[in-house]
């Protein structure tokens, strides 16, 4: 219990930071940064191509994080060694490079031209210094017009990176901290299907559905993301429900059973309780409504149809679903072709029939190797 009630307030802190990074930048998708610094760059001092060079910490690269030009697709996601190259050098040294006759360098890291085709004649590489701190390099190519970049075009660059330093800076703490806060929130969601050993896995897995079935809805990717914290934190409320019942391996009494129905109701008040409200709505409306059922027979309020919010009934879907399709004390546990027949037959009666489609499908798709589904195109915060 202690434990979870660390895990509540480092979620909570971690909000408020997350917050007041969103208020400092308006553009925070990092890699629109990187687009809008290197387009800006190169627009500005005017070159034919450019690249814009970002510190990986953890793998200690230099990745291609952006790039512009006939040639930009070959070179994007390239990765240099730290030391390597030009790029490298200005890193390490802080200080910016003009070099006329590229090919007469001895630190040009022939590789990168070689596999883009890309033929290079002039380069300015300034350093992205933040605190201190090389975090990436802005590299232009070929001044527009057949001339060559001149220290005025240099110091016109490093004027425009000692801005876009920061900003970079900026959109990489918030990356960081939207990392951070996720792998909290993940924590926290483990740590509660632990208590019980036949949960184990269940928060994460109820999270994969709902955005596979999102997605399948059409969904954006923001909404994804709100759906996935939603999910990761739908049964939260049964920290507050005794391990005697929750653990309890044989049938619950009524009255247990009504304890336990708590969950939702103790769940929304906890997630209420985090600040600031706003960030938390739908993750506080999924705890209170994930067993609310279309016809109305659900709890804790007996909504029925739209009533009940988008989220909850992508969720109670999903729940429903793992539930089904793992191992309890009371039962051996369905396959998944069962799981999703029992869906079909609850459909449009206790389900939601566009979710419980757009989820059979799915699993109809991958051949119920659910294992083996991947979402198309996305990443972020799965
Ligand atoms: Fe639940």
């Amino acid at each position: 219990m202690e434990r979870i009630h660390e895990l509540e307030n480092k979620v909570q802190e971690l909000y408020s930071l997350l917050e007041a990074f969103k208020k400092l930048n308006s553009d925070l998708a990092i890699q629109d940064v990187f687009e809008n610094i290197l387009l800006q760059m190169v627009q500005v001092v005017g070159a034919e191509a450019g690249t814009l060079w970002v510190l990986d910490q953890d793998h200690e690269e230099i990745v291609a994080s952006a790039a512009y030009g006939p040639t930009a697709s070959a070179i994007l996601n390239i990765r240099l060694s730290k030391e390597e190259g030009i790029v490298g050098k200005v890193m390490s040294t802080g200080e910016a490079h003009l070099i006329e006759d590229v090919t007469k360098d001895p630190n040009w890291a022939k590789r990168v031209d070689q596999s883009s085709g890309f033929i290079t004649r002039s380069m300015i590489t300034v350093p992205l210094v933040a605190k201190g701190h090389s975090i990436g390099a802005l590299q232009l190519l070929n001044k527009q017009g057949h001339s060559l970049f001149t220290k005025q075009d240099v110091n016109l660059a490093l004027a425009l990176a000692n801005q876009s330093a920061l900003a970079l800076h900026n959109s990489q703490m918030y990356d960081d901290l939207y990392k951070m806060f996720m792998s909290v929130i993940k924590t926290l969601a483990s740590v509660l299907d632990a208590r019980d050993p036949y949960t184990a896995g269940h928060s994460e897995r109820v999270a994969k559905y709902s955005v596979w079935i999102a997605q399948r809805l059409g969904l954006s990717s923001e909404e994804c993301d709100e759906l996935n914290k939603a999910a990761l934190l739908h049964d939260i409320g049964k920290i507050g429900i005794p391990d005697e019942v929750l653990r309890k391996p044989t049938r619950l009494t009524n009255e247990e059973y009504e304890a336990m129905k708590q969950h939702t109701v103790i769940g929304a008040t906890i997630l209420s309780n985090m600040e600031p409200k706003s960030s938390m709505i739908y993750a506080i409306q999924t705890a209170r409504s994930h067993h609310e059922r279309l016809n109305g027979t659900g709890y804790p309020d007996r909504l029925a149809g739209n009533d009940i919010p988008l989220f909850a009934r992508i969720v109670g879907v999903a729940d429903t679903f793992d539930a089904m399709t793992t191992v309890r004390p009371y039962s051996k546990g369905h396959t998944f072709q069962e799981g999703a027949a029992e869906l079909i037959r609850c459909k449009g009666t206790l389900f939601d029939p566009d979710i419980v489609d757009a989820f059979t499908t799915i699993l109809e798709e991958c051949h119920y190797e659910v294992e083996r589904y991947k979402l198309p195109g996305r990443q972020k915060g799965n």
